[in-house]
């Protein structure tokens, strides 16, 4: 299996609960790596950029107004297999359907505020972490 990198977000609900020790300590207990870590405030912007993708869906102004409501952490994370991995590492979307051990299990209070957000393929973490990172930002 190919050694990838993905893109995780640590949202204003983790944050917010000042939770985002715990929340890397499940990342790294799971086998993946943190090369780069920077905590932020998103503008609209930015995250209408990065959600573009969910412009027609019903939550996405929603969606849009979580993100910038509070600092964010934005990070690359390295390991085997990174991306699908990191979804596994993360949980379903909804809290209540995601299984034991989970971030969003463990933390998560709603679809919505849901913890952490992780790449859904390659392609997808190479775009988003260019949006977010330089690559001596990165550092395996
Ligand atoms: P993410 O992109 O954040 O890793 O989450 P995901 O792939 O599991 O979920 P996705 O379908 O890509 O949705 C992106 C984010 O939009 C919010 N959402 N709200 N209110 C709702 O019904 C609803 N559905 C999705 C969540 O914050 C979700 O993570
Ligand atoms: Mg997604």
């Amino acid at each position: 299996m190919a050694r990838e990198h993905t893109f995780s977000i640590l949202k204003p609900d983790a944050t917010a609960r000042n939770l985002t020790g715990e929340v890397n300590a499940v990342i790294e207990k799971a086998g993946l790596r943190i090369v780069a870590q920077k905590r932020i405030r998103m503008t609209r912007q930015e995250a209408e950029t990065f959600y573009g993708v969910h412009k027609e869906r019903p939550f996405f102004g929603e969606l849009v107004e979580f993100m910038t409501s509070g600092p964010v952490v934005v990070q690359v994370l390295e390991g085997e297999n990174a991306v699908a991995k990191y979804r596994e590492v993360m949980g379903a979307t909804d809290p209540a359907k995601a299984a034991d051990g989970t971030i969003r299990k463990l933390f998560a209070r709603s679809v919505g505020e849901n913890t952490a957000h992780g790449s859904d393929s390659v392609e997808n973490a190479r775009i988003e972490i260019a949006q977010f990172f330089s690559g001596n930002e990165i550092v395996g």
